[in-house]
Order: structure tokens, then sequence, then C-alpha cells
């Protein structure tokens, strides 16, 4: 099984989501045959905005994309290829401003295809990346656990429609939080209990595919 890895935190060396997601890729493969991990970080590797160009370029037939539609397009090819080729997508996404990463709005606009992640058919849209198991390692500042903060979310709702949208109906959410305006004591007991989620996720995609 191969493993797309996407990290988006605009943080490096203290960035938390970043050490998860690779925390649950090793856990992954400690209890599962992976083949590969393709790695793609999308805030040094930044996504394009799309454009007029690329728009015209998607509802152009192939044969007749001009040279420019076709430079256009090439990110977005890449990132659909790699996206097909895999089995697991690992996602650490930190929460900004209650919703996701700027760059990953870019790469999801990149990515969103007809044709290619998706499709119209007579009975409505269909998702066109499927068999496809998603864990997306969700870090946030503030503790959610909190009612009012919680109507706050804009982060989960929309990677739900979204993915669906696109064909990923198998999405675990591990949410750790408050990572930043809480005590230390709080950031700890975040932190070790998404430790203990993601060693339970990754052992138990081993058990379902037994
Ligand atoms: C630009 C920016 C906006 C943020 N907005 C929120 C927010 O709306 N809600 C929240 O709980 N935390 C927010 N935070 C805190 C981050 O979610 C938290 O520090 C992050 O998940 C940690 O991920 P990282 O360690 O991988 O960078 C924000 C952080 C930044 C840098």
């Amino acid at each position: 099984m191969k493993i797309l890895h996407i990290d988006c935190s605009i943080r490096n060396e203290y960035s938390i989501s970043r050490k998860l997601s690779k925390l649950m890729v090793e856990q992954l493969q400690n209890f599962h045959e992976i083949t590969s991990v393709d790695y793609l970080d999308l805030s040094t590797d930044s996504p394009n905005h799309i454009t007029e160009c690329f728009i015209e370029g998607v509802y152009t037939v192939p044969e007749e994309r001009t040279a420019e539609m076709l430079k256009e397009l090439e990110q977005s090819d890449e990132y659909i290829h790699r996206l097909h080729d895999a089995d697991i997508y690992v996602i650490g996404m930190p929460m900004y401003n209650f919703s996701i990463p700027s760059n990953f709005k870019a790469f999801i606009d990149l990515i969103t295809r007809t044709g290619r992640t998706f499709r119209g058919t007579e009975h409505g849209f269909e998702g066109l990346l499927v068999n496809k198991k998603v864990y997306v390692i969700n870090t946030r500042g503030v503790d959610f656990s909190n009612e009012i903060i919680a109507s706050f979310d804009h982060l989960q709702p929309y990677l739900k429609s979204i993915f669906r949208f696109i064909g990923l109906t198998d999405v675990h959410f591990v949410n750790v939080f408050p990572v930043k305006w809480g005590n230390k004591e709080k950031l700890e007991s975040a932190i070790y209990k998404a430790e203990q989620e993601i060693a339970e996720a990754a052992h138990n995609l081993l058990l379902l595919q037994i």
C-alpha cells in the first residue's frame, strides 16, 4: 500500500501537526506493509492559485488545449496523479482562522477537476478518488470542547464535504487541542491523547484488512 503524506503548516521545527502526521505514517508502517511514502509539503512546494486560463484549460478537450493552458494545468495534473497513485492519505492540518490553511485551499482548487477527481452523471455528481483511506491530523490552538467555540469550526465540515465530493468518504479526523491557548499540562495531555489515537487508528486499519 502506498501513502501520500501531506503537510501544510507554515511552521517547521515546532509544528505539532507535522510531528503527529509523521507519527501517523510511522505507525502505519509499523502495522502494515507500506511500499512507498510520497511526501508533499504545501508550505514549501506551494500550490498555484487557479486562473482564468486554468479553468478554460479544464473545460477544453485535451487535443485543443493551448501551450498556455497545458502549462497552467501542469501542477494540477501532477497532484491528481499523486492522489490516484496512493491508497492512504495522511494530512497534517493546522486550523487557521477557523478553517483550513490557504495553501490547502489552493491545493483543493487544483485537484477538484471534472473528469479527473469527480464527474457528472445522470444521477448527480460522482467522486473518482475511490477506495482511499484518509487521516487528517487537525491541530487547533483553542479548546474546542467549549460549545460556543465549537460552532466556529468551519474546517471539519468543509473538509468532509469537499472530500466526499471527490470520492473520499473514509476520513478519520484526529483532533488535537488546545495546542496554543491553554496551559502546558493541557498541551501535553492533548498530544498524548493524539498519540494514543494515532496508534490505535493505525492498528485498526490493519485489523480491517485481515
Ligand atoms: C494564522 C493563524 C491562525 C490561527 N487561527 C486559529 C483558529 O482560528 N482557531 C484555533 O483554534 N487556532 C488557530 N491558530 C492556532 C493554530 O491552529 C495552532 O497553533 C496550530 O494548529 C498548530 O499547528 P502547527 O503546530 O502544526 O503549526 C492559528 C494559528 C495561526 C498561525
